[in-house]
């Protein structure tokens, strides 16, 4: 999936910096969002969670039935048109609640690979509403990677929770990546509302938190988030390094280049 942070582009900068010893560590991804980093590790077990119901339901359906996600999803293909995409994204945001989840899973994949940047974006009432994305070939079905993800995601239990259900879940020797929500670079950047609520300076406070104590707990622990000073200030105990990204750096869009990254180790 398409998803806003995804660290698709990093990972030849973030797989150097994973701890030694990794492949034997259970892989804990509080943030999971499009997995990037779980998809490119293939961990022997994970546990991936995330606060997007919708986004957990249709790693579980790839997990599960991956057979029934694929017809769905060759059934989006045949019929694609920008007015086809505007009647599924009704369709999903009336039948989310209830219609069977390799149904819903087709759906969100569908709208994830059509719609404008592949963007996850929510109204006030929890309704899906971005708008069709201008792709001339959206690959809507690609099986042999469904299938791929569906035998990784077989060795993964998936939930849906915040990353604070972590001090109760995270043991010792374990690793654990957090990719949360990025603080913003500056005030008229808003990267941070990714579901209903935002990521506040409230909410980065409370994760240090979390990280701190599973520091104590002997897990291994790598986090990513913007280059601010904020950022800096809450993880000055920890080993801060830069990786540079590419990203959009202004709310518009429009502003893209290289901005730097922190990568916070505790190792
Ligand atoms: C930067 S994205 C992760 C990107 C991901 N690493 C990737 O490669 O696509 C952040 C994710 O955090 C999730 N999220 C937001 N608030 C959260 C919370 N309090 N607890 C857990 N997950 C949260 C969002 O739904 C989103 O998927």
């Amino acid at each position: 999936m398409k998803w806003v942070g995804g660290k698709g582009r990093l990972m030849t900068q973030l797989a150097p910096m994973l701890p030694p010893g990794v492949e034997k560590m259970r892989h804990v991804e509080p943030f999971v969002g499009g997995g990037a980093m779980f998809f490119a590790r293939t961990p022997k077990r994970a546990r991936l969670s995330d606060v997007n119901p919708d986004l957990v339901a249709t790693y579980q359906a790839i997990k599960e039935e991956v057979e029934v996600v694929i017809d769905e999803l060759r059934v989006h293909k045949a019929s694609h048109s920008k007015e086809r995409y505007y009647e599924v994204r009704t369709l999903y945001n009336e039948t989310r609640a209830t219609a069977p989840r390799a149904v819903r899973a087709g759906m969100f994949i569908y709208l994830n690979k059509t719609c404008f940047n592949g963007l996850h974006r929510v109204n006030k009432s929890g309704g899906f509403n971005v708008p069709a994305g201008r792709y001339k070939n959206p690959k809507i079905c690609d099986a042999a990677r469904l299938r791929a993800s569906s035998r990784a995601l077989r060795k993964a239990k998936i939930v849906c929770g915040g990353f604070e259900d972590l001090l109760r879940d995270a043991k010792p020797g374990d690793f654990v990546y957090f990719d949360p929500p990025y603080e913003p670079v500056s005030r008229t950047a808003s990267f941070t509302s990714y579901a209903k609520d935002g990521f506040s300076q409230d909410d980065q406070t409370m994760l240090r938190d979390v990280y701190a104590a599973l520091d104590k707990r002997g897990c291994r622990l790598m986090l990513s988030n913007s280059d601010v000073p904020f950022i800096r200030d809450l993880y000055h105990r920890f080993n801060i390094d830069i990786v540079r990204a590419a990203r959009a750096i202004n709310s518009k869009g429009n502003g893209r280049g290289k901005v730097n990254e922190v990568v916070v180790r505790n190792y």
